[in-house]
């Protein structure tokens, strides 16, 4: 038997077992356990410190599994699923009859998706192999594998760093491809309304637009006063994804202007993608790659690294507004509104 064979039978009699198994996507590294248990899922909250009624995505070894979770499946959502799937694109759907309400935070709609990470797909194959859990379901739950709130993991060390012992294994898949969460596509309304992008991520508006022939809507405002179902998207708060230290979003000229000429005792680090900034005068300075996919990818190890270099401020050169950067743009904004702690202020640089 190969050792990742091993490993993968190991971790598939936890997750039978009801326990938690952190595993690699190829977007995050997600905190997963057997969908169909509540109490399995119940530990998921408890080791995040998540509120209960947040909803998680349930991760399927193929699309095969979609009826056993979601019902009135447009004809959209299998459009998507063929172009997509395995790939970073999670779908809301209304929740099968049967699915339990842990898993979806009590609502009517359901988060899925089939990643396409080698070793998240044996972990998802060989869980449907041995039974796919309570009542056959086949699903597995898995937020990112971080405290709520705070940066998403991407390598197997940072899920150790955030979550400790209370994960009982960690599969280690290297870094993950991607390094920003999936993108959510609400097609809960069902046929004939516009799909409606809730979070961006590495798959654009505008590729969806190729194949369901219309641009979806993007934003998490609710629908209207009248919608009967209004999906919940706490990725979607302001204060999310967010580093310990306070964290500023700043042109490349200011953020020149500010590392060298720091306010009294007041130390920076710096994630930059420019070469102007490279020789900033601070504690640290990050210059990532300056391609949308490539800065993807190391953006959270770098404000990791950052957020640990005992800077009293991190200041995030700008990206570019242009919608090849939105997703990226999207985490940093947020990283900026929650840093220091969710919800408190930033202090003036
Ligand atoms: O890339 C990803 O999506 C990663 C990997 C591990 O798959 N997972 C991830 O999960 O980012 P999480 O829980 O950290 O973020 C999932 C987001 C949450 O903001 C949640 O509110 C939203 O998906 N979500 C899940 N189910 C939903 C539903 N039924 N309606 C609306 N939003 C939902
Ligand atoms: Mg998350």
């Amino acid at each position: 038997m190969r050792p990742e064979a091993a490993v993968i039978d190991h971790a598939v009699a936890l997750l039978q077992a009801g326990e938690l198994v952190a595993f690699p996507t190829e977007t995050v590294y997600g905190l997963g356990a057997d969908a169909a248990n509540p109490a399995a899922v119940g530990r998921i909250f408890a080791a995040k410190g998540r509120p209960a009624d947040h909803p998680l995505i349930v991760h399927l070894p193929a699309d095969g599994y979609l009826d056993n979770w979601a019902t009135d499946i447009p004809r959209q959502a299998w459009e998507l699923t063929e172009a997509f799937w395995p790939g970073p694109l999670t779908l809301i759907l209304r929740r099968a009859r049967g699915v339990p309400t842990a898993v979806t935070g009590g609502q009517e709609t359901i988060g899925l998706r089939v990643p396409a990470h080698p070793l998240a797909l044996a972990l998802l194959r060989a869980f449907a192999e041995a039974g796919g859990g309570l009542g056959g379901l086949c699903g597995v739950a898995a937020p990112s594998a971080n405290r709520f709130g705070r940066i998403s993991p991407t390598e197997a060390a940072h899920v150790r760093a955030e979550l400790g012992d209370s994960v009982r294994l960690i599969l280690d898949g290297g870094r993950c491809p991607v390094g920003i969460e999936s993108t959510i596509v609400d097609l809960s309304r069902g046929a004939g309304e516009v799909p409606r992008v809730l979070r961006p991520g590495a798959i654009t508006p505008e590729q969806i637009a190729t194949v369901i022939g219309r641009l979806p809507e993007v934003g998490c405002q609710p629908r209207s006063a009248t919608a009967e179902v209004v999906p919940r998207v706490p990725g979607a708060l302001a204060a999310h994804y967010a580093p310990v230290t306070p964290m500023r979003l700043l042109p490349a000229t200011e953020i020149a202007r500010l590392a060298d000429t720091p306010a009294a005792g007041r130390s920076c680090a710096v994630l930059c993608h420019s070469q102007m900034l490279a020789g900033a005068a601070a504690l640290l300075v990050r210059r990532l790659p300056a391609d949308p996919s490539h800065y993807a990818h190391e953006l959270y190890a770098a404000l990791r690294q950052l957020d640990h270099s005992g800077a009293d401020l991190i200041l995030v050169e700008d990206v570019p507004s242009t919608a090849a950067w939105s997703a990226i743009a999207d985490r940093l904004q947020r990283a900026a509104s929650g840093a220091g702690g969710i919800g408190k202020c930033l202090p003036e640089a």
